[in-house]
C-alpha cells in the first residue's frame, strides 16, 4: 500500500502568504496612476490601426486579384448530358408483357441518375393508332406504357433525382411517315391539336418537349409557335426545353435547318454520316463546319438515336470509346441513346437494355422474349464494377463534363495536326483547370507534337480511352497515342 498524503485545509490556511489577488480598492488605484492611462490608450490606437491595416490589405488584394470572367447565362440542357430512353417499349419491362413502361423507367432511377446526366427525354407515350390521326389522342397515355398516374410518378422521381425529364411527342411515331403525310402539318385542325397537347404536358410539369423529323415539317413557323408555348410555360428557375430532331445525314439540309430553326436544340445525324470509321482530319473538317454553321446556337452532338440506331452498330468498336470521349469534350450538349453506355448493338430490330445476365438480360421476365446474343460483358450489371469498363469511362466523362467550368462553357480551340489520324483541341475557360483532347482516329500508333503558346510543356493525364495507360505527366512535344485511344489531359492556368 502506498500512502497518499493529502493536504489538510489547516495547512492551507496557515501559510497566510497565499496571493489572493487586488481588493477592488487597490485595483482601482493602480489603474488611475498616468502610466496605465497612456498604456492603455496605446493599446487601444494600436488595435485600431491593426483592424485599419487589415482592412487595406483585403482590398489591395480584392482590387489587384485579377478578374473573373462573368460567367455566361446557362439553362439545365447546357450543363450535361441528355439521355434518350426512346423507343420506350425498349428500356425496361416492369408488368411482365414483353414491352417496356414507364414503371419500368422509374424502377431503374438510381442507375440514371448515376449517369450524371441533365435530363432524360422518353417517349412518345401517346394513343397512336398508325397513320390515323383520327385514332390518335396526343394526351392520353398509351396503356401498354401505363397510366397518366404513373407518368406523373416518374416526374417526381425524377425530380427527388434531380433529373429534367423530356418528352417526345412526335405524333405518328407508331406509323409510316412521323407527321402522317406532308399535308398534316398544314391542317389547321392538326395544329390546334398539338398545340392542345404542348399546353397540356407542360402543364403536367415535363421540363421540355422533343419533336422528331422536322425537316418533314417544310414549316419553320409551326416551331417557331412551339417554341414560343415553351417559353411562355418557362420560368427563371424552370425553363422549359424544345428540342428538335432530324434523321438526316447531308450536312448541308442540317446546316439550313440549324439555320433557321427556332428550337433550343436540334439533333441530327450528323456525326453518322461521317460513316464507320474517319479519319482525324475528317473528324477535325466537320466539327469545323459544324460550328461555323451553327454560329450563335448552341450545338448538340450524337452518334445514333431513335431514329438512326446505337452508336455501337454505326461505328468500330474499337471507336467507341473514342467517340464517347468526343461527344462529352465538344462544346454543346451530348445525346446518349440508351445502352450506348454499355455498348448496346442493334440486331434486326430495337435491342432491348440489358441489364444483367439473367433471362433477357433483365429487360422482361416474360419469357421466352428473344434468343440475343450471349456477350454477357454487354451489360450494366458487368460494367457496373469493373473500372476500365465503357460505363465507367462513360460516367467519369459524363461527371467532369458537368462540373469542369472549362468542359461547360470554355471556350474551343482546335489545334494544328501533325498527323492526319489525330484530332487536337482546347478547352480553357479564364483561370480554371484547362483540358487538351487528343484523340487518334488511327489504327495505329502515332506520336505527335502539339505545341501552342496557351499550352505547357507537359499536362497531367485526365482520363484515357486506354485502360493500361499510366497516370502522370506527358511531354507535349512527343506524345503518344496507343491505337484509338482518345486521351484527355488537364493542366492548371498560369497568369
Ligand atoms: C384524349 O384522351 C384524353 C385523356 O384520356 C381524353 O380526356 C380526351 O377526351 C381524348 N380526346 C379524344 C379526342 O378522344
Ligand atoms: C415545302 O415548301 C416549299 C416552299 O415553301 C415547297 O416548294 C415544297 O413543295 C414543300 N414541300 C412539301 C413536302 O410540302
Ligand atoms: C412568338 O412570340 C413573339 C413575341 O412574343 C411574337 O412576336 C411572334 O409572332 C410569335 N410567333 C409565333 C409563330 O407565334
Ligand atoms: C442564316 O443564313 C443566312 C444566309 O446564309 C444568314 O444571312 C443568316 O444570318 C443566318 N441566320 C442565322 C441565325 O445564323
Ligand atoms: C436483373 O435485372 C432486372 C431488371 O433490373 C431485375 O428485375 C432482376 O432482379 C435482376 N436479376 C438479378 C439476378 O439481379
Ligand atoms: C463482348 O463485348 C466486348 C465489349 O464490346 C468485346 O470486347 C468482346 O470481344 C465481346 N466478346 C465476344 C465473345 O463477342
Amino acid at each position: 500500500m502506498v500512502k497518499v498524503k493529502v493536504p489538510e485545509e489547516d495547512d492551507q490556511a496557515d501559510a497566510g502568504t497565499k496571493f489572493t489577488g487586488l481588493s477592488k480598492e487597490e485595483l482601482l488605484q493602480v489603474a488611475g496612476t498616468p502610466a496605465w492611462v497612456r498604456t492603455r490608450w496605446a493599446l487601444l490606437i494600436l488595435f485600431w490601426l491593426g483592424w485599419l491595416g487589415m482592412l487595406a490589405g483585403a482590398i489591395v488584394i480584392i482590387v489587384q486579384a485579377p478578374r473573373c470572367k462573368e460567367l455566361p447565362p446557362q439553362e439545365w440542357w447546357h450543363k450535361g448530358g441528355v439521355y434518350r430512353i426512346q423507343p420506350l417499349d425498349a428500356f425496361q419491362d416492369s408488368d411482365a408483357d414483353g414491352v417496356g413502361d414507364l414503371a419500368g423507367v422509374q424502377q431503374h432511377m438510381d442507375y440514371l441518375s448515376s449517369l450524371k446526366v441533365q435530363g432524360l427525354v422518353i417517349g412518345p407515350i401517346h394513343v397512336n393508332a398508325p397513320d390515323n390521326l383520327a385514332g390518335t389522342n396526343l394526351t392520353a397515355v398509351d396503356p401498354q406504357f401505363g397510366t397518366s398516374e404513373m407518368f406523373t410518378q416518374l416526374l417526381n422521381a425524377a425530380k427527388k433525382k434531380g433529373l429534367k425529364v423530356i418528352l417526345d411527342l412526335t405524333p405518328n411515331y407508331r406509323g409510316q411517315m412521323l407527321w402522317f403525310n406532308s399535308e398534316t402539318p398544314h391542317n389547321i385542325e392538326f395544329q390546334a391539336k398539338m398545340k392542345e397537347a404542348l399546353e397540356f404536358w407542360l402543364k403536367s410539369g415535363v421540363a421540355g418537349i422533343q419533336l422528331e423529323g422536322v425537316e418533314h415539317l417544310n414549316d419553320s413557323e409551326l416551331l417557331a409557335e412551339w417554341k414560343n408555348l415553351t417559353s411562355q410555360h418557362s420560368s427563371d428557375d424552370n425553363a422549359r426545353v424544345l428540342i428538335a430532331g432530324m434523321g438526316q445525314q447531308d450536312s448541308l439540309q442540317i446546316f439550313s435547318l440549324l439555320n433557321e430553326t427556332s428550337a433550343d436544340l436540334l439533333t441530327s445525324a450528323y456525326l453518322v454520316g461521317l460513316g464507320p470509321e474517319p479519319t482525324g482530319e475528317k473528324m477535325d473538317n466537320a466539327i469545323r463546319a459544324y460550328i461555323q454553321a451553327a454560329g450563335e446556337k448552341w450545338p448538340c452532338w450524337s452518334v445514333g438515336g431513335p431514329q438512326v440506331g446505337h452508336m455501337a452498330s454505326l461505328v468500330k468498336e474499337r471507336l467507341l470509346r473514342l467517340y464517347h470521349m468526343l461527344l462529352f469534350t465538344l462544346p454543346g450538349t451530348p445525346f446518349t441513346n440508351y445502352g450506348d453506355e454499355i455498348g448496346l448493338l442493334d440486331k434486326n430490330n430495337t435491342p432491348h437494355m440489358r441489364w444483367n445476365d439473367s433471362a433477357n438480360f433483365g429487360f422482361s421476365s416474360k419469357m421466352p422474349l428473344q434468343g440475343g446474343d450471349s456477350n454477357s460483358s454487354i451489360t450494366v450489371k458487368a460494367q457496373s464494377d469493373e473500372p476500365s469498363s465503357l460505363l465507367s469511362l462513360f460516367r467519369r466523362l459524363s461527371e467532369l463534363r458537368g462540373k469542369e467550368r472549362s468542359l461547360l462553357h470554355g471556350e474551343f480551340l482546335i489545334l494544328p495536326r501533325t498527323e492526319s489520324g489525330v484530332f487536337v483541341y482546347l478547352r480553357s475557360w479564364d483561370q480554371n483547370k484547362r483540358f487538351l483532347v487528343a484523340l487518334n482516329f488511327a489504327g495505329t500508333r502515332s506520336t505527335i507534337r502539339i505545341s501552342h503558346s496557351l499550352l505547357p510543356p507537359q499536362a497531367t493525364v485526365e482520363l484515357s480511352t486506354d485502360s493500361q495507360r499510366q497516370e502522370g505527366q506527358l511531354s507535349l512535344k512527343d506524345l503518344t497515342l496507343e491505337p484509338s485511344e482518345g486521351l484527355l489531359l488537364h493542366f492548371p492556368y498560369v497568369a
